[in-house]
């Protein structure tokens, strides 16, 4: 295994005005938000998890997205709760959240 257990990659893209893209959508606030989650979760979290800045990651209109790595697994998400949601079960538990899957 590498250094790292989980490297999350969220994309934080800004377009011009009128063109969907993550940022626009909240991206970077909730990028933050997920950091200090991980954070303030680091003793419960299985191994260390990086919490990466992406530009754009080719899937604005599915977007905001992020990927996880190394399951390579997509998600879209639109609200702390739902970032909550994808730490609690993915990176603390392993288990994929499929209602965020994209
Ligand atoms: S702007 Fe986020 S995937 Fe393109």
């Amino acid at each position: 295994m590498g250094h790292f257990q989980h490297h999350v990659f969220f994309c934080t893209n800004q377009r011009a005005a009128g063109e969907s893209c993550c940022n626009a959508l909240g991206a970077s606030e909730l990028r933050s938000y997920a950091k200090e989650r991980i954070k303030a979760l680091s003793d419960t979290l299985p191994g260390p998890t990086r919490i990466n800045t992406a530009g754009c990651l080719d899937r604005c209109d599915l977007g905001p997205v992020m990927v996880i790595y190394p399951e390579a697994v997509w998600y879209t998400y639109v609200d702390k709760e739902d970032i909550d949601e994808i730490i609690d079960q993915h990176l603390v538990h392993g288990r994929v959240v499929e209602r965020l899957k994209v």
